[in-house]
């Protein structure tokens, strides 16, 4: 088993989508090993998305990310649980992701996109450290 990272963006939550979201993961098969709703600060989400620091959008998805709550969550699954979860948002521009998957069937826009998910195991140990220090992998 494998363990990935996911964030609920705030748009999710304003717009009532967290229950067809998470249910989705759900009905995949993959379980839930923290869920929280959660305000984050700038200073979380600036180290999240550090990879992103140097990028024309970054300021507009720190200011985005911290306008209401979000839903973070680690998900546990088979040992490619990252390109599994990754494969179910679809791409990173919601106008151009394909019908089936979170993104291409509840967005349109790049910026607000619904849903972050980890790109490797890597990003994702570091992500889950990052928002639950707390959790420690078996
Ligand atoms: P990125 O890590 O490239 O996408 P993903 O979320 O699919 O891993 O970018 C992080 C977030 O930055 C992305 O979800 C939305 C935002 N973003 C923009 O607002 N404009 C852009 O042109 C890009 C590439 C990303
Ligand atoms: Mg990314």
């Amino acid at each position: 088993m494998a363990t990935t990272f996911i964030i609920l963006k705030p748009d999710a939550v304003e717009r009532g989508l967290v229950g067809e979201i998470l249910g989705r993961f759900e009905r995949r098969g993959l379980s839930f090993l923290a869920l929280e709703l959660r305000q984050l600060d700038k200073a979380v989400v600036q180290r999240h998305y550090i990879e992103h620091k140097d990028k024309p959008f970054y300021d507009d998805l720190v200011t985005f990310l911290t306008r209401g709550p979000v839903i973070v969550g680690v998900i546990e699954g088979p040992s490619q649980v990252v390109e599994i979860v990754r494969a179910m948002m679809g791409t990173t521009d919601s106008g151009k992701a394909s019908p089936g998957t979170i993104r291409g069937d509840l967005a349109m826009l790049v910026d607000e996109n619904l849903i972050h998910g980890s790109d490797s195991p890597e990003a994702a140990e570091r992500e889950i450290g990052l928002f639950f220090p707390e959790f420690r992998l078996a």
